[in-house]
Protein backbone atom coordinates (compact mmCIF):
# COMPACT_ATOMS: atom_id res chain seq x y z
CA UNK A 1 0.00 0.00 0.00
CA UNK A 2 1.38 3.43 -0.96
CA UNK A 3 0.79 5.82 2.58
CA UNK A 4 0.61 9.17 2.81
CA UNK A 5 2.77 10.19 5.70
CA UNK A 6 2.91 13.38 7.59
CA UNK A 7 2.58 15.73 10.10
CA UNK A 8 -0.09 15.07 12.78
CA UNK A 9 1.35 16.96 15.59
CA UNK A 10 3.94 19.47 16.11
CA UNK A 11 5.75 21.00 19.88
CA UNK A 12 8.71 22.98 21.28
CA UNK A 13 10.56 23.32 23.98
CA UNK A 14 13.37 26.18 25.26
CA UNK A 15 15.76 26.64 28.26
CA UNK A 16 14.15 28.89 31.02
CA UNK A 17 17.20 31.86 30.08
CA UNK A 18 17.08 34.46 27.60
CA UNK A 19 20.04 35.96 27.00
CA UNK A 20 20.09 39.14 25.09
CA UNK A 21 22.46 40.72 22.43
CA UNK A 22 23.54 43.63 24.91
CA UNK A 23 24.44 41.08 27.98
CA UNK A 24 27.38 39.83 25.52
CA UNK A 25 28.63 43.01 26.08
CA UNK A 26 28.08 42.80 29.52
CA UNK A 27 30.09 39.93 29.82
CA UNK A 28 33.17 42.09 27.87
CA UNK A 29 32.98 40.87 23.83
CA UNK A 30 33.29 43.68 21.91
CA UNK A 31 30.34 43.65 19.96
CA UNK A 32 26.96 45.62 19.95
CA UNK A 33 23.32 44.83 20.01
CA UNK A 34 23.41 47.80 16.73
CA UNK A 35 25.93 45.20 14.98
CA UNK A 36 24.03 41.83 16.00
CA UNK A 37 20.50 43.15 14.53
CA UNK A 38 22.36 44.47 11.64
CA UNK A 39 24.29 41.46 10.55
CA UNK A 40 22.07 38.84 11.72
CA UNK A 41 18.30 39.69 12.87
CA UNK A 42 18.93 38.09 16.32
CA UNK A 43 18.03 40.38 19.13
CA UNK A 44 17.59 37.24 21.92
CA UNK A 45 18.07 34.01 22.22
CA UNK A 46 17.45 31.03 24.87
CA UNK A 47 20.44 29.46 26.76
CA UNK A 48 20.55 26.45 28.35
CA UNK A 49 22.19 26.89 31.81
CA UNK A 50 20.39 23.47 33.54
CA UNK A 51 18.72 21.87 31.06
CA UNK A 52 20.41 19.03 28.60
CA UNK A 53 19.39 17.83 25.12
CA UNK A 54 17.36 15.16 26.32
CA UNK A 55 15.01 17.15 28.44
CA UNK A 56 14.09 20.01 26.23
CA UNK A 57 13.66 16.99 23.75
CA UNK A 58 11.55 15.26 26.26
CA UNK A 59 9.32 18.46 26.88
CA UNK A 60 8.79 19.18 22.83
CA UNK A 61 7.63 15.34 21.94
CA UNK A 62 5.12 15.52 24.80
CA UNK A 63 3.43 18.60 23.98
CA UNK A 64 3.84 16.82 20.15
CA UNK A 65 2.30 13.90 21.45
CA UNK A 66 -0.52 15.70 22.59
CA UNK A 67 -0.57 17.96 19.91
CA UNK A 68 -1.41 14.51 17.50
CA UNK A 69 -3.41 13.19 20.40
CA UNK A 70 -1.34 10.00 20.17
CA UNK A 71 -0.15 8.56 23.80
CA UNK A 72 3.77 7.37 23.99
CA UNK A 73 3.04 3.81 23.27
CA UNK A 74 1.80 4.22 19.92
CA UNK A 75 5.17 5.91 19.39
CA UNK A 76 7.63 2.87 17.52
CA UNK A 77 10.47 4.63 16.80
CA UNK A 78 11.92 8.07 17.90
CA UNK A 79 14.46 10.05 15.42
CA UNK A 80 16.82 12.76 16.76
CA UNK A 81 18.53 15.25 14.94
CA UNK A 82 20.86 16.51 17.36
CA UNK A 83 24.95 17.15 17.52
CA UNK A 84 24.78 18.08 21.10
CA UNK A 85 24.07 15.09 22.85
CA UNK A 86 24.05 14.81 26.63
CA UNK A 87 27.10 12.97 26.87
CA UNK A 88 30.00 13.20 24.25
CA UNK A 89 29.23 10.00 22.25
CA UNK A 90 26.81 7.15 23.59
CA UNK A 91 23.92 6.90 24.56
CA UNK A 92 21.44 8.91 21.85
CA UNK A 93 19.71 10.57 22.93
CA UNK A 94 16.72 9.30 21.43
CA UNK A 95 17.09 6.65 24.02
CA UNK A 96 17.26 9.10 26.42
CA UNK A 97 14.12 10.40 25.54
CA UNK A 98 12.07 6.66 25.15
CA UNK A 99 13.52 6.01 28.84
CA UNK A 100 11.51 9.84 29.43
CA UNK A 101 8.36 9.22 27.83
CA UNK A 102 8.41 5.69 29.67
CA UNK A 103 7.94 3.72 26.49
CA UNK A 104 9.76 0.25 26.28
CA UNK A 105 9.07 -1.22 22.77
CA UNK A 106 10.73 1.08 20.13
CA UNK A 107 13.46 1.76 17.59
CA UNK A 108 15.47 5.00 19.27
CA UNK A 109 18.23 6.57 17.15
CA UNK A 110 20.53 10.02 16.74
CA UNK A 111 21.15 11.38 13.52
CA UNK A 112 23.67 13.87 12.74
CA UNK A 113 23.29 16.39 9.33
CA UNK A 114 24.32 19.65 11.57
CA UNK A 115 21.44 22.18 11.04
CA UNK A 116 20.00 20.25 8.51
CA UNK A 117 19.74 17.01 10.92
CA UNK A 118 15.89 17.88 10.87
CA UNK A 119 15.06 17.55 7.09
CA UNK A 120 17.23 14.49 6.73
CA UNK A 121 15.51 12.95 10.01
CA UNK A 122 11.77 13.83 8.39
CA UNK A 123 12.41 12.25 5.34
CA UNK A 124 14.39 9.24 7.05
CA UNK A 125 11.29 8.81 9.23
CA UNK A 126 8.66 9.02 6.31
CA UNK A 127 10.74 6.06 4.22
CA UNK A 128 10.69 3.95 7.43
CA UNK A 129 7.15 4.68 7.61
CA UNK A 130 6.35 3.81 4.23
CA UNK A 131 8.70 1.14 3.37
CA UNK A 132 9.54 -0.45 7.11
CA UNK A 133 6.05 -0.50 8.53
CA UNK A 134 6.30 2.18 11.31
CA UNK A 135 3.29 3.16 12.53
CA UNK A 136 3.98 6.60 14.11
CA UNK A 137 7.16 8.43 14.57
CA UNK A 138 8.68 10.73 17.01
CA UNK A 139 10.92 13.44 14.99
CA UNK A 140 12.93 15.91 17.16
CA UNK A 141 15.75 18.34 15.90
CA UNK A 142 17.42 19.37 19.36
CA UNK A 143 20.36 21.99 19.87
CA UNK A 144 22.58 23.36 22.49
CA UNK A 145 25.06 24.84 20.31
CA UNK A 146 26.04 27.37 22.95
CA UNK A 147 27.33 24.54 25.05
CA UNK A 148 29.99 23.79 22.08
CA UNK A 149 30.63 27.76 21.38
CA UNK A 150 33.29 29.80 22.82
CA UNK A 151 31.80 32.58 24.69
CA UNK A 152 35.21 34.89 23.72
CA UNK A 153 34.35 34.50 19.89
CA UNK A 154 32.33 37.56 18.97
CA UNK A 155 31.95 35.64 15.26
CA UNK A 156 30.49 32.81 16.53
CA UNK A 157 28.60 32.89 20.23
CA UNK A 158 26.16 35.96 19.19
CA UNK A 159 24.80 33.28 16.45
CA UNK A 160 23.24 30.48 18.16
CA UNK A 161 20.65 29.41 20.45
CA UNK A 162 19.36 26.45 22.06
CA UNK A 163 15.84 24.96 21.61
CA UNK A 164 14.35 21.90 20.51
CA UNK A 165 11.53 20.98 18.15
CA UNK A 166 9.43 17.99 18.14
CA UNK A 167 6.38 16.54 15.37
CA UNK A 168 4.62 13.11 15.31
CA UNK A 169 4.77 11.97 12.33
CA UNK A 170 1.49 9.69 11.23
CA UNK A 171 -0.95 8.74 8.18
CA UNK A 172 -2.68 11.42 6.84
CA UNK A 173 -5.20 12.05 3.72
CA UNK A 174 -3.69 10.19 0.84
CA UNK A 175 -1.60 13.06 -1.57
CA UNK A 176 -0.61 14.84 1.49
CA UNK A 177 2.13 14.71 3.64
CA UNK A 178 5.55 14.84 2.90
CA UNK A 179 5.63 14.97 -1.17
CA UNK A 180 9.85 14.96 -1.73
CA UNK A 181 12.83 15.66 -0.39
CA UNK A 182 16.18 16.75 -1.69
CA UNK A 183 19.07 15.51 0.81
CA UNK A 184 22.91 16.79 -0.10
CA UNK A 185 26.10 17.89 1.33
CA UNK A 186 29.15 19.17 0.31
CA UNK A 187 31.84 17.02 2.42
CA UNK A 188 35.06 19.06 0.70
CA UNK A 189 33.73 21.57 2.68
CA UNK A 190 34.07 20.12 5.95
CA UNK A 191 36.58 22.56 7.17
CA UNK A 192 34.52 25.37 7.34
CA UNK A 193 32.45 24.81 9.97
CA UNK A 194 34.17 22.42 12.68
CA UNK A 195 34.70 21.77 16.17
CA UNK A 196 38.59 20.91 15.70
CA UNK A 197 39.24 19.24 18.69
CA UNK A 198 37.95 16.56 21.06
CA UNK A 199 36.75 13.43 18.66
CA UNK A 200 39.24 10.53 17.01
CA UNK A 201 41.41 12.67 14.85
CA UNK A 202 42.28 14.70 17.37
CA UNK A 203 41.71 13.60 21.27
CA UNK A 204 40.77 15.50 23.62
CA UNK A 205 44.12 15.72 26.01
CA UNK A 206 45.01 17.70 29.50
CA UNK A 207 47.32 19.86 26.69
CA UNK A 208 44.51 20.65 24.23
CA UNK A 209 41.55 21.01 26.77
CA UNK A 210 42.01 24.87 26.73
CA UNK A 211 42.69 25.25 23.44
CA UNK A 212 39.72 27.18 20.88
CA UNK A 213 40.09 24.29 18.76
CA UNK A 214 37.39 22.60 21.09
CA UNK A 215 35.04 24.71 20.35
CA UNK A 216 32.96 25.32 16.81
CA UNK A 217 35.21 27.14 14.34
CA UNK A 218 33.78 29.07 11.20
CA UNK A 219 34.06 30.59 8.13
CA UNK A 220 31.91 32.69 8.08
CA UNK A 221 31.61 34.55 5.06
CA UNK A 222 32.15 30.82 2.96
CA UNK A 223 29.58 29.77 5.51
CA UNK A 224 26.81 32.64 3.85
CA UNK A 225 28.03 32.30 0.34
CA UNK A 226 27.16 28.75 0.30
CA UNK A 227 23.53 28.92 1.61
CA UNK A 228 23.15 31.56 -0.67
CA UNK A 229 24.03 29.41 -3.48
CA UNK A 230 22.37 25.97 -2.94
CA UNK A 231 18.69 27.17 -1.36
CA UNK A 232 17.19 27.95 -4.04
CA UNK A 233 18.78 25.06 -6.14
CA UNK A 234 17.73 22.70 -3.89
CA UNK A 235 14.14 24.23 -3.21
CA UNK A 236 13.87 23.98 -7.09
CA UNK A 237 14.97 20.52 -7.21
CA UNK A 238 12.64 19.07 -4.86
CA UNK A 239 9.56 21.20 -6.05
CA UNK A 240 10.68 19.24 -9.81
CA UNK A 241 10.35 15.85 -7.70
CA UNK A 242 6.79 16.80 -6.52
CA UNK A 243 5.60 18.04 -9.85
CA UNK A 244 5.35 21.56 -8.58
CA UNK A 245 6.08 24.80 -9.36
CA UNK A 246 7.52 28.17 -7.50
CA UNK A 247 4.49 29.79 -7.61
CA UNK A 248 2.69 26.57 -5.87
CA UNK A 249 5.16 27.37 -2.93
CA UNK A 250 1.87 28.12 0.47
CA UNK A 251 4.77 29.23 2.93
CA UNK A 252 8.01 28.78 3.46
CA UNK A 253 10.18 27.87 6.69
CA UNK A 254 13.83 28.39 6.20
CA UNK A 255 16.53 27.47 8.73
CA UNK A 256 17.38 30.51 11.12
CA UNK A 257 20.64 30.88 10.53
CA UNK A 258 21.08 34.84 9.48
CA UNK A 259 18.19 36.83 8.44
CA UNK A 260 19.72 38.42 5.55
CA UNK A 261 20.31 34.71 3.99
CA UNK A 262 16.21 34.31 4.35
CA UNK A 263 15.07 37.71 2.96
CA UNK A 264 17.85 36.84 -0.46
CA UNK A 265 16.26 33.24 -0.70
CA UNK A 266 12.64 34.69 -0.22
CA UNK A 267 13.44 37.36 -3.01
CA UNK A 268 14.88 34.44 -5.40
CA UNK A 269 11.55 32.29 -4.38
CA UNK A 270 9.51 34.95 -5.22
CA UNK A 271 7.81 34.87 -2.41
CA UNK A 272 6.17 38.10 0.02
CA UNK A 273 7.17 38.26 3.52
CA UNK A 274 3.98 37.25 4.19
CA UNK A 275 4.75 33.70 2.92
CA UNK A 276 8.18 33.56 5.01
CA UNK A 277 7.87 32.52 8.91
CA UNK A 278 10.49 34.57 10.82
CA UNK A 279 11.73 34.11 14.14
CA UNK A 280 15.46 34.18 14.50
CA UNK A 281 15.17 37.44 16.00
CA UNK A 282 13.45 35.36 19.05
CA UNK A 283 15.47 32.28 19.18
CA UNK A 284 18.70 32.85 17.12
CA UNK A 285 20.10 29.83 15.35
CA UNK A 286 19.00 26.80 17.39
CA UNK A 287 20.51 24.43 14.27
CA UNK A 288 18.36 21.10 14.06
CA UNK A 289 15.78 22.69 16.20
CA UNK A 290 15.23 25.96 14.52
CA UNK A 291 12.99 24.20 11.63
CA UNK A 292 10.11 22.48 13.59
CA UNK A 293 10.18 25.46 16.22
CA UNK A 294 9.01 27.47 13.40
CA UNK A 295 6.47 24.73 12.07
CA UNK A 296 5.08 24.77 15.48
CA UNK A 297 4.91 28.20 16.02
CA UNK A 298 3.19 28.72 12.67
CA UNK A 299 1.07 25.92 13.28
CA UNK A 300 -0.22 27.20 16.90
CA UNK A 301 -0.69 30.70 15.02
CA UNK A 302 -3.05 29.46 12.54
CA UNK A 303 -0.48 30.17 9.41
CA UNK A 304 -0.89 26.56 8.35
CA UNK A 305 -3.83 25.33 6.31
CA UNK A 306 -4.88 22.19 5.47
CA UNK A 307 -3.85 21.74 1.62
CA UNK A 308 -0.80 24.69 1.69
CA UNK A 309 1.85 23.43 0.04
CA UNK A 310 4.85 24.01 2.98
CA UNK A 311 9.02 24.10 1.66
CA UNK A 312 11.78 23.94 4.57
CA UNK A 313 15.28 24.31 3.84
CA UNK A 314 18.29 23.83 5.93
CA UNK A 315 21.84 24.29 5.54
CA UNK A 316 24.97 23.91 8.15
CA UNK A 317 27.94 21.85 9.22
CA UNK A 318 29.20 19.22 6.89
CA UNK A 319 28.39 21.20 4.79
CA UNK A 320 24.96 19.71 4.54
CA UNK A 321 22.03 21.13 2.84
CA UNK A 322 17.98 19.86 2.14
CA UNK A 323 14.56 20.55 1.87
CA UNK A 324 11.16 19.13 2.27
CA UNK A 325 8.39 19.85 0.29
CA UNK A 326 4.84 18.73 2.69
CA UNK A 327 1.43 19.06 1.56
CA UNK A 328 0.01 20.23 4.60
CA UNK A 329 -2.25 18.14 6.47
CA UNK A 330 -3.12 19.48 9.66
N1 LIG B 1 30.25 42.15 16.85
C1 LIG B 1 30.94 43.15 16.28
N2 LIG B 1 31.78 42.96 15.25
C2 LIG B 1 31.92 41.71 14.79
C3 LIG B 1 31.24 40.61 15.34
C4 LIG B 1 30.36 40.87 16.42
N3 LIG B 1 29.65 39.90 17.02
N4 LIG B 1 31.57 39.49 14.66
C5 LIG B 1 32.46 39.86 13.72
N5 LIG B 1 32.68 41.20 13.80
C6 LIG B 1 33.54 42.04 12.98
C7 LIG B 1 34.64 41.26 12.31
O1 LIG B 1 35.73 41.08 13.16
C8 LIG B 1 34.94 42.14 11.12
O2 LIG B 1 35.76 43.19 11.55
P1 LIG B 1 36.94 43.73 10.57
O3 LIG B 1 36.23 44.27 9.36
O4 LIG B 1 37.59 44.77 11.41
O5 LIG B 1 37.80 42.54 10.27
C9 LIG B 1 33.60 42.75 10.75
O6 LIG B 1 32.77 42.60 11.92
C10 LIG B 1 32.91 42.05 9.60
O7 LIG B 1 32.96 40.65 9.85
P2 LIG B 1 32.42 39.60 8.82
O8 LIG B 1 32.73 38.23 9.30
O9 LIG B 1 32.87 40.01 7.45
O10 LIG B 1 30.85 39.90 8.95
P3 LIG B 1 29.70 39.31 8.10
O11 LIG B 1 28.88 40.40 7.55
O12 LIG B 1 30.17 38.22 7.17
O13 LIG B 1 28.80 38.59 9.21
C11 LIG B 1 28.27 36.42 10.09
C12 LIG B 1 29.33 37.52 9.96
C13 LIG B 1 27.06 37.01 10.78
C14 LIG B 1 28.85 35.29 10.91
C15 LIG B 1 27.90 35.95 8.67
O14 LIG B 1 29.05 35.67 7.93
C16 LIG B 1 27.01 34.76 8.67
O15 LIG B 1 25.89 34.78 9.16
N6 LIG B 1 27.47 33.62 8.07
C17 LIG B 1 26.70 32.40 8.03
C18 LIG B 1 26.97 31.65 9.27
C19 LIG B 1 26.00 30.57 9.53
O16 LIG B 1 24.86 30.63 9.13
N7 LIG B 1 26.46 29.57 10.28
C20 LIG B 1 25.65 28.56 10.81
C21 LIG B 1 25.41 27.43 9.88
S1 LIG B 1 24.44 26.32 10.70
C22 LIG B 1 25.25 25.05 11.51
O17 LIG B 1 25.31 23.97 11.00
C23 LIG B 1 25.84 25.26 12.84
Amino acid sequence: MNRSVGIIGTGKAVPKTIFKNDDFVKLGLDTSDEWIVERTGIKQRYIGKDETSSELAIEAAQVALQDANVTADQIDAIVVATTTPDYPAFPSVACLVQRGLGITDCAAFDLSAACTGFIYALDVATQMMKGGGYRQILVIGVDMLSKLCDWSDRGTVILFGDGAGAVVLGDVKKGFGLLSSKLGARGQDYDKLMIPIGGTKTPLTAQNVSSPGRYIQMEGKAVYRFAVNIIVEVVEEALAKAHLKKEDISFFIPHQANERIIQYATEKLGLSQGQVYVNIATYGNTSAASIPIAIDEASRKGLLHQGDILVTVGFGAGLTFGTNVIKWAK
